[in-house]
């Protein structure tokens, strides 16, 4: 299925670079053209002579060839990718990557690549769990890249933890099932927000919601499942997307969740907004915990957080579809087809919490789908799976 797919693979300095050679070996035979670009130290745990022999092609190092001359064009190369893969991707690497330092062959080209992008680290058990690290992760997601999850196990260390790289398998896997989809939603790019917001109160303490995240981590697997490419925004939630084709970008406040939103959707074919979002945060921000001995009555001042359906929809582009949830306790229609109206939503999703087994942390939901040319559908109560797939039946419908 990745017949014909132009494939960069970018080694970084890692003693899991070994591994590189089993991935070229499985893209090759499975009838891709793997282009090799190494970084200086990737030369030194793996040789270009063993990476050119298997892809069949000279392995790009550096801009220029100190012999003839020649220069590489990392534009036509980023170009050239249906995909680009970085195995091992060292955390130095993903730090460059995270922050536009192009200082080597590799990083001008993930700069220049508009093809999608996949990024399986490898690295020593502390490096991966560091906050720089994992921000730095976190950033990538949020550029769209994908991030092919280290696993568990012994280490070139010879510590045991989070940090292995996958096996050469679940890679390969990972990209067969992002470039080869097939379904109603093949091609497409979906955005989903899911999960409550956490508005900082002190260094322990938030403003929150009940908010599970189920609704949208199950349109999310659906939209995947169908054949999209999904972006997952996340609040805090103990979920975990499980669909090879979904990228999950945890955030905590909804002004994280609406930076990334904003800057995802432009990129994006439809976005459904599932998240429920905090509609007001802490004006400040403790610094301390706040002590109630010393503290006694308090009295919290809350400012207005930004509408991400909102901006969103002021933001749509013709061709871009937009659906919303609202969850109301009393007079539902009108007050979602109001929301529907003043965010510029195609679509509304209502759940109400006047209906048994509807909402938060239920396992099932009950909804109307309302859309703007009156179209008013009621659905009986069924599994948020379920439910799910309705949702994206409709999106399936307004996409086409
Ligand atoms: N929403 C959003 N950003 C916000 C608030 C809401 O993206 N800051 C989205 C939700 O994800 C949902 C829709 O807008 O898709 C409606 O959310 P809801 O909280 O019901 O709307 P509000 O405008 O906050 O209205 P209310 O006054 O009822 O809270």
């Amino acid at each position: 299925m990745l017949k014909g797919k132009h494939i960069i693979l970018g080694i970084t300095g890692s003693i899991a670079a070994y591994k590189a050679a089993t991935i070229i070996r499985g893209l090759v035979k499975k009838g891709a053209e793997v282009q090799v670009v190494i970084t200086p130290a990737g030369k030194e745990f793996i040789t270009p002579l063993t990476l050119s022999t298997l892809s069949r092609k000279p392995v790009i190092s550096e801009f220029f060839s100190n012999r003839d001359g020649t220069w590489n064009s990392h534009v036509d190369l980023g170009l050239w990718a249906d995909a680009m893969l970085i195995a091992p991707a060292t955390a130095a690497t993903i730090g460059k990557m995270a922050n536009g330092i192009a200082d080597n062959m590799l990083i001008t080209t993930y700069l220049s690549c508009k093809a999608p992008v996949f990024v399986a680290p490898a690295m020593d058990l502390d490096m991966y769990a560091h906050p720089a690290t994992q921000e730095n992760l976190d950033r990538l997601r949020s550029f769209g890249n994908r991030i092919i999850e280290p696993d568990e196990g012994e280490l070139a260390s010879q510590l045991t933890g989070k940090g292995r790289m996958r096996e050469p398998e679940d890679i390969i896997a990972c990209l067969e099932s992002s470039l080869t989809s097939d379904g109603e939603l093949a091609n497409k790019k979906v955005l989903i927000t899911a999960g409550p917001t956490y508005e900082k109160i002190d260094p322990v303490r938030f403003i929150g919601n009940y908010s599970s995240g189920k609704m949208g981590f199950a349109l999310a697997e659906a939209c995947a499942r169908r054949g999209a490419e999904v972006f997952l925004i996340a609040g805090p939630t103990a979920l975990k997307a499980k669909h090879p084709r979904v990228c999950q970008v945890d955030v905590d406040s909804a002004e994280e969740m609406y930076l990334d939103a904003v800057g995802l959707f432009p990129r994006m074919d439809a976005a459904l907004l599932c998240a429920a979002v905090a509609d007001y945060r802490p004006e400040s921000v403790e610094e301390v915990k706040i002590k109630r001995e010393t503290a006694g009555k308090i009295t919290l001042h809350l400012v207005p957080n930004k509408d991400i359906a909102a901006a969103l929809g002021s933001d749509k582009q013709e061709g871009q579809i937009l659906g919303g949830f609202a969850l109301e306790t009393h007079d539902g229609m009108t007050h979602a087809q109001d929301k529907m109206e003043r965010k510029n939503l195609d679509f509304i999703v209502l759940n109400s919490l006047e209906d048994q087994g509807a909402g938060f942390r239920h396992d099932t939901n009950k909804i109307t789908i309302i859309d703007r040319t009156g179209s008013i559908v009621e659905y009986p109560l069924k599994k948020k799976e379920e439910v799910a797939d309705d949702i994206v039946d409709k999106l399936v419908t307004l996409l086409k």
